[in-house]
């Protein structure tokens, strides 16, 4: 198969550069080039020391960029917005692992993000980067949005449950826990050191902006969903998991709740039901998804207390932006889905 050339803007965050240890490796893929501004000539080791000595690849400038066949964009928010006019340019086909285009409306976006889209035209040529939710259409895309990380493990673990009309819609509560990676590569006084380590902070309790994009993706599954964020941050680097709290519609059997996600999941690579009666990992547990494209999917069912609790992890940089994006891009391009991701992990860890 010919492989084909990908370039990634913004490739020295941590985005960014797990993109590009993926991409490294994958059997399809020459990676072209990779931008970032402030290390413009010097090896994309000096960033990702992990990737040292595998390739010679050096960080160039985001005007430097040569035509090819896909390019990345792994940018803050609404860089990627002001600078579309340029990337089309670059390539035909284009996945963004940020925020800019997830949201299918303009009122949305301004709402969620209080500020108004420059580019309201395209937000419908975006396909919404969850392969479970549209393979199809991701198939056919020139433009693909990769979801947000705690959207990506939320809707995962709540659409199967709606699907099947098993939960309530007005009335899920999603808890957060919150690795410090997902803030990105850039020092700020929260993520200095000694006031970031230890820590177990209130982020976001409420009206956080992943709303948004579960709302969306999960209304065509239930017309009045109604969703509450509550985002903590841990110590932990890598990983984040979602403890979803519901009201069972009707009364439910656990068998019921297996049979929704097995319906759902039975035929996807990368989701897995995790409930075990013993052992150590009964549960999903992001530290095991490390570097993987692995969502783990758990519940537990009381009676006595009329809820259900649907549980789900992943890797922030891996199923939650990087990982998603080699999915969607091995899709887009007719590769095996599950080239480049089958790394299975470490453990212990
Ligand atoms: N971190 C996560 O867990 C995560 C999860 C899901 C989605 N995402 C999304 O992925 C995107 C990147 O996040 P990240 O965590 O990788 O952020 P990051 O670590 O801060 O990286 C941002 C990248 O953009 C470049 N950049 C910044 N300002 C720029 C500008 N004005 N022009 C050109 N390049 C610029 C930076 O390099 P230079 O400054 O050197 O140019 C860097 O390479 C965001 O949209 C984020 O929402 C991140």
């Amino acid at each position: 198969m010919k492989k084909i050339n990908v370039s990634i803007v913004g490739a020295s965050g941590y985005a960014g550069g797990e993109l590009l240890r993926i991409l490294l490796f994958h059997p399809h893929v020459n990676v072209l080039q990779v931008t970032s501004r402030t290390l413009a000539g010097q090896p994309v080791g000096v960033a990702h020391p992990n990737v040292r000595g595998i390739t010679d690849l050096i960080f160039c400038l985001p005007q430097e960029l040569k035509a090819c066949d896909m390019l990345f964009i792994s940018l803050p928010n609404t860089l990627s917005m002001q600078n579309m006019a340029g990337f089309g340019k670059i390539a035909r086909k284009i996945i963004d692992l940020g925020a800019d285009f997830r949201l299918n409306s303009q009122d949305a976006f301004a709402y969620w993000y209080k500020k108004e889209h420059s580019l309201p035209n395209l937000l419908s040529k975006f396909i919404y980067g969850l392969a479970e939710l549209h393979r199809s259409e991701i198939k056919k895309a020139k433009y693909v949005a990769c979801a947000g990380c705690e959207a990506t493990v939320s809707i995962l673990t709540l659409y199967p449950l709606l699907k099947h009309k098993l939960i309530e819609e007005d009335s899920i509560i999603i808890d957060a826990k919150m690795s410090s990676s997902q803030g990105g590569h850039v020092l700020t006084s929260a993520s200095h050191h000694p006031e970031r380590a230890g820590v177990v902070r209130s982020y976001k309790p409420v009206d956080h902006r992943h709303a948004g994009e579960i709302e969306q993706e999960l209304s065509p599954f239930a017309k009045k969903i109604k969703v509450a964020v509550s985002a903590t941050t841990i110590e932990m680097v890598r990983g984040l998991l979602v403890t979803i709290h519901t009201r069972p519609k009707k009364e439910i059997s656990e068998k019921d709740v297996w049979k929704a996600y097995r319906s759902e999941y039975s035929k996807e690579p990368f989701i897995r039901i995790v409930k075990e009666a013993t052992g150590n990992y009964r549960y999903p547990e992001p530290k095991i998804l490390t570097g993987t494209n692995y969502c783990d999917i758990g519940f537990a069912l009381s009676e006595r207390e009329n809820r259900l609790v649907a549980i789900g992890a992943i890797d922030n940089l891996g199923k939650g932006t990087a990982g998603q994006a080699v999915q969607a891009m091995n899709i887009m391009s007719g590769f095996p889905e599950t080239a480049g991701l089958t790394f299975p992990g470490l453990h212990p860890i």
